[in-house]
């Protein structure tokens, strides 16, 4: 047990517990002490100092994210000492920052003009000593504005915690500066881990959102789709204030429509098509001693071009499934096109995903259809707050309702997705009813639901121990890696999500994403699994029906729920502008 101790901040009596910093200590009190660069997932650096405080006794103004508390220590989160040093840094911060707020994603959601507001600074009134600094674009995905870094290094610890090592500091004192790795040995994968690391929005998702505005304004003869991902649902509310976690699927499907989108679907519903496809082949490759196992997840685009770079002898394993809003895309442009008399060119579909390597995915071509993408676009969660709020939609105020039929429908199954283990407790579910022929005891696969970065279980299938592993965050899929290098029959099944938590953590979800939200907005998605009436992907009846129609055309279907990998032999690096 963790001795308690007593302390006071701003003249309330706190126990607090030993070993916590000040800023834990005051966070878990309730109170709020200023912050930038302080990431729970990263180690403590202390370079912003905005966090400072004021402790009795004490010359020095320490930083609060670095402090350990004491026993009887009097600390003042916001005395005119603390408040003065807090603006000079802020003030420094901004001189290193130039401002790009009107195009900015975060833009209504934005700690550093939030705190400007507070302590009253002209923001604009330094030399920008970075003017001159560069920007840098990873592919369609992510790009580096080196204008706006501020060099708290969040994103170059999280790309090595990723087992990537794309970013590193170049030159030292004032020069320094993030710049992406050029040695043809390394290659970022769009997992946009570190822009949501990032305090200032330095690392972003390249921006899709302006295309998408013009769009809505003018239509011409287009129909606007938009398709939402399993677990935006339970983080977009972040972004208008609400508790971590909240859930808010129709409240999101009206504010597309309000928006201006025709139609909206949800893909949760794609998520069930890529159950079904996925538990098939893995119950073939159970069966077939001559096919590759252990076999892989591939949703997670970020993981896959990781395997085609970093680990190509391992794409065999991978699933041959698209991933769910590659699915219903396909969908949508075939079998709905032809049910609503509609030409699949003016079908222009949009999807919003808490996901910044879902751009870099639908610009693959293996996942086109007659040389025409079929995702044209692809908003973050956080793309998608931003436009909100640009357009006055108000998320806690609007109607919820419901998404568009005959696509709508969809199991507990898909819902839980976003969640790391949710994909392969999916396919367990239809996978064991395809093998066994007969009602699951329990489709509750708790053993591999949970934050931890590797979770590891057996699970009995007729006379056979199925051995699972999932894994979050590349860091960890690398063991999982290394480990099936040294015995290769280690797994049947292995699930890999690129992002800590899985989507719900994705590089594209709302700043800061820290493990307190990535475990509410988990465990909401298990809510809406277990309120569900069918929890089984292979229930679904509108899904099944659409596989159905497609199947008649082995060439079509084949097309639309399969894809194939490559080896990438050289890195696709970066682009200077
Ligand atoms: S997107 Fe992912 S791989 Fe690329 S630089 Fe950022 S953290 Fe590294
Ligand atoms: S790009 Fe962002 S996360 Fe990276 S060092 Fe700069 S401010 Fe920090
Ligand atoms: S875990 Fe999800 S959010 Fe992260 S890169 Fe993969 S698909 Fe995208
Ligand atoms: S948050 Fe403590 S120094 Fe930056």
């Amino acid at each position: 047990m963790p001795k308690i101790i007593n302390i006071k901040i701003n003249n309330k009596k706190i126990k607090a517990q030993e070993g916590d910093t000040i800023l834990e200590t005051a966070y878990k009190a309730g109170i709020e002490i200023p912050h930038l660069c302080f990431h729970p997932d990263t180690e403590v650096k202390a370079n912003c100092r905005v966090c400072v405080v004021e402790i009795k006794g004490r010359k020095d103004l320490p930083t609060s994210c670095s402090t350990k508390i004491e026993e009887g220590m009097e600390i003042k989160t916001e005395s005119s000492r603390v408040a003065k040093a807090r603006k000079i840094n802020l003030e420094l911060i901004f001189s290193e920052h130039i401002e790009k707020c009107g195009t900015c994603p975060m833009n209504f959601n934005c700690k550093l003009l939030n705190y400007a507001k507070k302590y009253n600074l002209k923001i604009t009134r330094f030399k920008d000593r970075k003017k001159n600094r560069k920007v840098y674009k990873f592919g369609n995905a992510v790009e580096l504005d080196s204008s706006q870094c501020i060099d708290c290094r969040n994103c170059v610890d999280i790309c090595e915690q990723q087992g990537v090592g794309f970013l590193k500091l170049k030159n030292k004192g004032h020069k320094i500066e993030v710049v992406p790795v050029d040695d043809g040995k390394h290659d970022c994968v769009y997992c946009g881990q570190c822009a949501v690391h990032c305090p200032v929005t330095a690392i972003q998702e390249q921006l899709n959102y302006n295309e998408i505005e013009k769009d809505l304004k003018n239509k011409k003869n287009k129909i606007l789709v938009a398709q939402i991902a399993p677990s935006i649902r339970t983080s977009i509310g972040e972004m208008f204030n609400l508790p971590y976690g909240k859930i808010m699927t129709g409240q999101l499907i009206s504010s597309l429509r309000a928006l201006g989108f025709d139609y909206v679907f949800d893909v949760n519903f794609g998520a069930d098509v890529t159950t079904i496809v996925e538990a098939e082949e893995l119950a073939e490759r159970l069966k077939n001693k001559n096919f590759v196992l252990p076999m892989f997840t591939s949703c997670c685009p970020a993981w896959v071009k990781f395997v085609e770079f970093y680990y190509p002898e391992f794409i065999p394993n991978l699933t041959t499934s698209r991933s769910p809003h590659i699915h219903l895309a396909g969908i949508i442009k075939t079998y709905w096109a032809k049910k609503i008399k509609v030409d699949p060119k003016k079908i222009v579909v949009v999807s919003i995903m808490p996901c910044t390597a879902k751009k870099y995915e639908s610009s693959r071509k293996e996942l086109w259809l007659n040389n025409r993408p079929l995702v044209d676009s692809v908003l973050t969660t956080r793309e998608l707050g931003y436009l909100l709020h640009k357009h006055k939609i108000d998320l806690t105020k609007i109607k919820p309702t419901k998404s568009d039929n005959p696509l709508g429908e969809h199991s507990g199954a898909g819902a839980i997705y976003g969640a790391s283990g949710g994909v392969m407790e999916s396919a367990l579910r239809t996978a064991m009813f395809l093998l066994n022929k007969e009602k699951l005891k329990s489709i509750n696969f708790k053993q591999i639901r949970g934050q931890q970065g590797i979770k590891k279980a057996e699970v009995k299938v007729g006379n056979r121990n199925l051995k699972l592993a999932v894994s979050n965050g590349l860091g960890n899929a690398k063991k999982i890696l290394e480990e099936l290098k040294q015995n290769p029959r280690e797994y049947d099944y292995v699930e890999i999500m690129a992002c800590p938590g899985g989507c719900i953590g994705g590089g594209g979800q709302p700043i800061p994403t820290t493990p307190l939200q990535r475990i509410k907005r988990a465990e909401s998605l298990y809510q809406i699994d277990k309120k569900k009436k069918i929890r089984e992907a292979h229930k679904n009846q509108e899904a099944k029906k659409a596989m159905s129609w497609l199947k008649k055309d082995k060439k079509l279907a084949s097309q639309i729920l399969h894809t194939k990998y490559h080896k990438k032999n050289k890195p696709e690096g970066f682009k200077i502008l």
